[in-house]
C-alpha cells in the first residue's frame, strides 16, 4: 500500500461516527427503538472517497490469477469501441488499451462499475451482470500483453520542447521518463497513447470531472492551461513505444 492510498481523512470520519451514535442513542431512548437512528446513521457513515482504497471487487480483481486466453474470448464484447488487438482509435474516441498495466485496467474497469469514473457508453458492457472480478483479471491480463505499435494519433507537433521541460519536472515523477508508468503504483503508461484521448482525460481530469483521479495530478495540473496540456499530451504521444 503506498503513501496515498493512507491518506483516508479521518478526523471527519471519526466525527461521522460520534455524530452517527449520538443519533442512534437519541433514537433509542425517544423511542424505544433504534431503526430512526441506525438509518440516519448510515447516511452519516457514508465513507469518504480516498483514492485507490484497496477493497472489495477491485481487490479480488487483483489476487486473482487473470488466464489471458479466457479474457481474448472475453474482450471480444469490447472490440467495438476499443477495436481489434485493443487499439483505440487515433482521433481519440476510444483509448488504446493494449500494453497498459493489468493493474491500471483493474482499477479503470472497477472504478467505472462503481460509478467512480463516470462512462455511460461503456457501463453496459462491463457492469456486474456481463462481467464478474475474474472476467476482469482475465481481460487485464490478456490487454497488458498485447503489442503497442506507432499507429496511435500524435498532436501537432508545435510546444514540444517547452512540454519536454515541463513534463520531466511535474510528471516524470509518476508517469516515467519514457512514459511507462507504473504497474506497482498504478500510475498509467502513456506512451503509445492516443493524442486526443490524453488531451482530454488531461482536461477532464484538471476540471474534476473524471473522479477517480490522483489527488497529486489533479495538483499538478490545476493550475495550467488548455494550451499546456495540449502541448503536454502531444509530446507524450511522440514517446518511443518499443
Ligand atoms: C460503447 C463503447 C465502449 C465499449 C463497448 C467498451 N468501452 Fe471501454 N471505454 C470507452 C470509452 C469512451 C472510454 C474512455 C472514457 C473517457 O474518455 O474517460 C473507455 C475507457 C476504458 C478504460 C480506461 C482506459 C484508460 O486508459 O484509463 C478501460 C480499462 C476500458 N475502457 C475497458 C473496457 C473493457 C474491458 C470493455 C469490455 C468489457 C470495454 N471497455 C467496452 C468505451 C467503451
Ligand atoms: C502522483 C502521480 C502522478 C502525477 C504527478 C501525474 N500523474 Fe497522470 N495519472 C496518475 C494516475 C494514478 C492516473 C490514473 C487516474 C487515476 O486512476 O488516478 C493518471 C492519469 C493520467 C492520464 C490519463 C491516462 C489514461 O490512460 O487514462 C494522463 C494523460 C496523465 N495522467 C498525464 C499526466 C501529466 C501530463 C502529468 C504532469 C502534468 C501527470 N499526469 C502527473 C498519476 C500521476
Amino acid at each position: 500500500m503506498n503513501k496515498q492510498q493512507r491518506d483516508g481523512s479521518s478526523p471527519r470520519r471519526w466525527r461521522a461516527s460520534i455524530t452517527a451514535a449520538l443519533v442512534a442513542m437519541a433514537g433509542l431512548f425517544g423511542t424505544f427503538g433504534i431503526t430512526g437512528g441506525a438509518s440516519a446513521a448510515d447516511e452519516e457513515e457514508a465513507p469518504d472517497y480516498v483514492w485507490n482504497a484497496m477493497q472489495g471487487e477491485k481487490l479480488i480483481a487483483l489476487r486473482a490469477k487473470g488466464d489471458p486466453v479466457r479474457g481474448a474470448i472475453t474482450f471480444e464484447i469490447c472490440q467495438g469501441c476499443h477495436r481489434a488487438h485493443a487499439l483505440g482509435r487515433p482521433d481519440g474516441t476510444y483509448p488504446r488499451l493494449a500494453g497498459q498495466h493489468d493493474t491500471v485496467l483493474i482499477k479503470q474497469m472497477t472504478d467505472v462499475r462503481a460509478g467512480r469514473r463516470r462512462n455511460d457508453k461503456m457501463l453496459p458492457f462491463v457492469d456486474r451482470h456481463v462481467v464478474g472480478p475474474q472476467d476482469i483479471a482475465d481481460i487485464a491480463a490478456y490487454l497488458t500483453k498485447l503489442p503497442v505499435p506507432p499507429t496511435h494519433g500524435k498532436g501537432p507537433g508545435d510546444r514540444l520542447d517547452e512540454a519536454a521541460a515541463q513534463y520531466k519536472q511535474i510528471c516524470q515523477e509518476c508517469h516515467g521518463a519514457r512514459g511507462e508508468g507504473d504497474a506497482a503504483q498504478f500510475y498509467p503508461r502513456v506512451s503509445g497513447q492516443h493524442f486526443r484521448y490524453m488531451r482530454r482525460e488531461l482536461i477532464d481530469i484538471r476540471d474534476g470531472a473524471r473522479r477517480n483521479a490522483n489527488p497529486r495530478m489533479i495538483k499538478v495540473v490545476k493550475g495550467l492551461s488548455d494550451a499546456d496540456l495540449e502541448a503536454l499530451a502531444d509530446y507524450m504521444s511522440r514517446m518511443p513505444v518499443d
